[in-house]
């Protein structure tokens, strides 16, 4: 098996869209669908620009697709070459994990095309595409590319007023209707054979026509280089767009494609996990260090990543909790400087975050649930449609899902304890992390000189329990963030003036004292024989299996939480909420508490988000739970490869890539199998390799050194680099 390539034979329409997530391309800066050349808007293809959003009417944000400037378009004697349309003779897709590059190879019957192409690395506005024609029958062949605005969206449209230019490239320079962001795109082709040119142009786009008599026998090479640009980039995008597109011309494909490929080369050098005795697993775990990788936003300083990634416009394109908690330890523990950027994107978008306090009479900073450009909430009052009623059904994660401030302030912590550099503190992160305690000291619900400080109408991360109180996790958050405040004195230890200064800035001298007291009586959870009660309460809900809530549904798209759903009266939970907790406070808590609440929570737990499976993956390492940790990684690690998860929520496409997962998959191999920690400053590992695995190995990076852990059956040693 070769595990650095996902291959799949045949072509089902139904399948197209899960197909444009399995065998997507990207670069951080865009993500191209794996969908093929020629294909239509029923299948899903799209361009999805990272940090480019727009509203249309009233419709959800969400991130703009470019014009489509990558298609090809064949046919011979009149008759369209298209899988969608005819079965061919055969097709095979392939995804190449190691160099970021998706191959198709279809037999037509009259015409066999085989094509590589590939989103670049080296430069990150540019895509290209090498196709191959072998001609079996003589004929007219007819070949269509260039630019079109007619593409899918979902709460489109987005563009408007395009202007298509001809010249050696193609031109188009279309407008965000919201913003005005101009968007722009070229084309440029090269190929081996000659062709009776033409062009086309209508509103929505600008088509370069060749035509050629062929005869059986004959091959044909195609390079199509396009580039894509907008205002966001600088001054005139469709400038830069058409000398990017042209250059890349000039050097031709098999040189863009090398400079492309070292990238890929040194990414896999920093962060691969190599593991011996599962090919399966080896497989799944390049796919989900590929597609995390390639959404990383390496070209820009402050940028987080959306919750599906660059795979199109589900999510709105926002940011969630996923990028701190799940994106964030593979980056900070491989690629430090895509981890900054992560929570540079927090520090410059903490306006937001204030404001949002602001607008629900806290203080501090409280995160948008959703975050799109500037920290601005993306998630709307009514986040899901009933299917029976088609009406929008009221949810309160914008409002109630607290947790995310503290969230921020962990993977903030975390960044200074494993890097050991402060300087991300000095530069805005410290201002976060006292913003948010400081919003936690507003939000409790009591005095914060009572004895106990309650944190009361929350959502916790199992969303299908709205409103409840004292969540045991954002309890915990919420304590852990305050406590993070107080750490930063100690952190700031031989520069005192430093952090009295932030404090004096954030006049926080009052809160400063508050804190102390606040953070010793948050209210600890109830616990029975070990078992931490999820929130006030939920040990009194009905205890049912999650086969019997299901068994309840009246249509499989139904939402499972909101006022109606069938899990809101019951204990079953959608996702890892005391679990995660414990995951990610490992210090706190005995093995035998641990194995309790796993005991207790894994069977009522629906995994209903790609988030659940990693958080119990990692906490059954601990205890030794290695089948069950094995199965929940490989669910982890294969999400995207078997294109699994759920792709509705009530009416709501939520499909896409899961970057929750791909992250995930990286924790459980080396927080989970390998049980990499960081004690003083200084990382180890305790190693829990399960059964199937003989050998784990990868590298890391710790203040400022590298090294490769290494794993096997007779233990585990971390050698530096
Ligand atoms: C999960 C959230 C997650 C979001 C984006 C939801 O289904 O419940 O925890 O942040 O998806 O991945």
């Amino acid at each position: 098996m070769d595990t650095w390539r996902l291959k799949k034979e045949g072509f089902e329409l139904s399948e197209a869209a899960r197909d444009g997530n399995r065998f997507l391309c990207a670069n951080g800066y865009m993500g191209l669908r794996g969908t093929v050349e020629e294909a239509d808007k029923r299948e899903f293809p799209a361009i999805t620009l990272a940090n480019v959003y727009d509203r249309y009417r009233d419709r959800w944000r969400e991130p703009v697709n470019a014009p489509s400037c990558l298609f090809v378009r064949l046919s011979m004697n009149g008759r369209a070459l298209r899988l969608a349309e005819k079965q061919p003779k055969g097709h095979i897709a392939e995804i190449d994990y190691r160099h970021g590059i998706y191959r198709r190879d279809t037999d037509f019957g009259p015409v066999r095309l085989r094509s590589e192409r590939f989103v670049s690395m080296a430069q990150h506005h540019l895509l290209a595409d090498r196709l191959r024609l072998d001609i079996a029958e003589d004929g007219e062949l007819e070949i269509l590319t260039g630019i079109s605005t007619d593409i899918w969206d979902i709460n489109g449209p987005h563009l408007f007023g395009a202007a298509f230019t001809k010249g050696e490239a193609l031109g188009c320079l279309a407008v965000t209707g919201e913003k005005g962001i101009s968007v722009a795109a070229a084309q440029c082709i090269q190929k081996d054979f000659d062709a009776e040119e033409a062009f086309r142009q209508k509103d929505d786009c600008v088509i370069r026509v060749l035509r050629r008599r062929v005869k059986r026998g004959e091959t044909l090479t195609l390079s199509v280089f396009a580039a894509v640009c907008t205002s966001l980039d600088g001054e005139a995008p469709d400038r830069t767009a058409e000398s990017i597109s042209i250059e890349a011309k000039r050097q031709g494909f098999d040189a863009c494609l090398t400079a492309h490929k070292a990238v890929w080369e040194d990414i896999w050098a920093r962060s691969e996990v190599t593991v011996e005795g599962d090919d399966a697993a080896a497989q799944a775990l390049h796919a989900s260090q590929y597609h995390l990788n390639c959404i990383a936003p390496r070209h820009a300083h402050a940028l987080s990543i959306p919750a599906r990634g660059l795979s199109g416009q589900t999510y709105k394109g926002a940011i969630f909790w996923d990028s701190e908690m799940f994106f964030f330890p593979m980056f900070v523990y491989t690629q430090p400087e895509i981890a900054r950027s992560l929570l540079r994107y927090r520090i410059e978008t903490l306006g937001g975050a204030l404001a949002k306090a602001k607008e629900y009479g806290y203080r501090g900073a409280y995160y948008a649930w959703e975050s799109q450009e500037g920290g601005a909430e993306g998630c709307t009052n009514f986040n899901v449609v009933d299917v029976f009623t088609h009406r929008p059904v009221r949810t309160y994660f914008r409002d109630k899902q607290i947790h995310i401030s503290g969230d921020i302030a962990y993977a903030l912590r975390k960044y200074y304890e494993i890097t050991g550099d402060r300087s991300l503190l000095e530069e805005g992160g410290a201002r976060v992390i006292l913003e948010c305690a400081r919003f936690y000291l507003s939000r409790a619900n009591c005095r914060l000189d009572a004895e106990s400080v309650e944190y009361a109408d929350v959502i916790g991360p199992d969303e299908y329990h709205e409103r409840v109180s004292n969540n045991a996790f954002t309890n915990q958050i919420a304590r852990y963030c305050m406590l993070s405040a107080l750490k930063l004195e100690e952190i700031f230890r031989d520069t005192p003036d430093v952090l009295r200064a932030i404090r004096d800035e954030l006049k926080y001298e009052n809160d400063w004292e508050l804190l102390k007291k606040a953070s010793a009586a948050i209210r600890e959870p109830v616990k029975r024989d070990g078992v931490t009660e999820q929130f006030d309460g939920y040990f009194g809900l009905e205890d049912c299996s999650v086969e019997t809530v299901r068994g309840r549904l009246a249509d499989p798209r139904e939402y499972w939480g909101g006022d109606h759903g069938v899990a809101g009266t019951t204990q079953v939970i959608k996702q890892a909420d005391v679990i995660a907790m414990l995951a990610l406070f490992p210090e706190l808590y005995e093995d035998g508490e641990v194995a309790a609440n796993w005991a207790y929570y894994e069977p009522r737990t629906e995994h209903g988000s790609s988030l659940s499976a990693c958080m119990y993956a990692l906490t059954a390492c601990r205890i030794g739970r290695l089948n069950e940790a094995w199965e929940l990684f490989m669910r982890t690690a294969s999400i995207d490869i078997l294109g699994g998860g759920k792709e509705w929520a009530g009416e709501i496409y939520i499909g896409g890539t899961h970057p929750a997962s791909n992250g995930g998959a990286w924790m459980i191999a080396a927080l989970g199998f390998a049980g990499l920690t960081m004690r003083n400053g200084i990382p180890e590992v305790h190693p829990n390799l399960p059964a199937q695995l003989t050998h784990l190995r990868f590298p890391i990076t710790s203040a400022g050194k590298r090294y490769m852990v290494d794993v096997s059956r007779e233990g585990g040693r971390i050698e530096p680099l």
